[in-house]
């Protein structure tokens, strides 16, 4: 089952790239920027990994992610994650960044874009991988911050897939950033957002109805809300769960009572990803392992999400038709 999960074509719809910051890299880069680090070493990082809700994990990652300065940071950082999920077989990416918590820091959104766009086009040449990007901003900021962002931005849209609304959730409504939606939907992007991960389950119908999103990240809350259930499944909303994620932020206490079966249970259009890898223990291959010993799911449960994501993946269209040939095709 290890090799049928290993080498089957997955697809991740829900990546933070700065959440796959490895304690190691993080101590290269460190190093390279001189940079000095409160931990002293990886093992000292990997312990302090244990965190009790959302804004605990938060509080690290902003801290992890200070030793990226440059754009050759942003590259290593990208294509280090890239090489390691195509070798576990995963063959597109759709990736979230987190300009604003660079730009706080004084880097350059240049910095952060060049870095970024050089790993996804050297990624996509010589690797089985796509990458589809997602600007993300940050809820517990504000619109105005963000909206100004999105302009300076400009330069990127043609390059840029969706944009998508991340960090601390509650009280931090969708709504807040209605006008920031519009704006990205008048300049053809599409539009992602979290929802449901700590906040309530009105939360995803304000995200869909307000912010016209077309996928929501997490929404593993839905399930307070029947009536939310059903247009989900009416309307086969894709859902970006992350399954080893809400174990590490308590969002569940343990894996086995996740209620992912559930939701697959409801028919809805439910997907696994890796969130933060290096903070949540492990990357997609992780992710679908867990899942197999937590549910007991057989083979064609991970073509189902697997087909899933690549139908509702930012993916050139030939791309995505020769990957579905391809997952189809893999016996169970
Ligand atoms: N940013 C990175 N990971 C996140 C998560 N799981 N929820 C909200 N914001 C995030
Ligand atoms: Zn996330």
């Amino acid at each position: 089952m290890y090799e049928y999960l290993r080498q089957l074509p997955k697809t991740e719809l829900h990546l933070h790239i700065e959440g796959s910051l490895e304690p190691e890299l993080m101590f290269r880069l460190a190093k390279r920027n001189g940079i000095a680090l409160d931990y002293a070493s990886v093992e000292d990082v990997k312990a302090a990994y244990r965190f009790d809700n959302l804004q605990g994990f938060l509080n690290l990652y902003y801290q992890g992610m200070n030793v990226l300065r440059t754009r050759e940071d942003f590259y290593d950082l990208a294509i280090d994650y890239f090489k390691r999920a195509s070798d576990e077989g995963v063959v597109h990416i759709d990736m979230h960044f987190d300009p604003q918590a660079h730009l706080v820091r004084g880097v350059a959104l240049d910095e952060v874009m060049e870095g970024l766009f050089r790993a996804k086009e050297e990624a996509e040449a010589s690797l089985d991988l796509s990458i589809g990007m997602i600007m993300a901003f940050l809820r517990d900021r504000s619109q105005e911050e963000a909206l100004e962002v999105f302009e300076q931005a400009a330069p990127y849209w043609t390059r840029l897939d969706a944009i998508g609304l991340d960090s601390a959730e509650r009280d931090n409504p969708p709504v807040k950033f209605k006008a920031l939606f519009e704006r990205a939907a008048k300049e053809g992007l599409a539009l992602v957002a979290h929802a449901g991960e700590e906040g309530p389950a009105d939360y995803i119908r304000q995200a869909l109805d307000e912010l016209k999103i077309t996928r929501v990240d997490h929404g593993v809350r839905c399930l307070d809300d029947s009536e939310l259930v059903e247009r989900l499944r009416s309307e086969q909303v894709v859902l970006t769960v992350c399954p080893l994620s809400n174990v590490c932020l308590k969002v569940i206490d343990e894996l086995g009572e996740h209620p992912l079966p559930a939701l697959i249970e409801e028919g809805l259009k439910v997907t696994i990803s890796s969130d933060d890898p290096a903070y949540f223990g492990g990357g997609l291959l992780a992710n679908h392992v867990a899942c197999r010993d937590a549910f007991g799911w057989d083979e064609s449960v991970f073509k189902a999400l697997n087909r899933n994501a690549l139908e509702e993946a930012f993916i050139a269209e030939p791309r995505r038709k020769a990957l579905l040939q391809r997952l189809d095709s893999i016996g169970e």
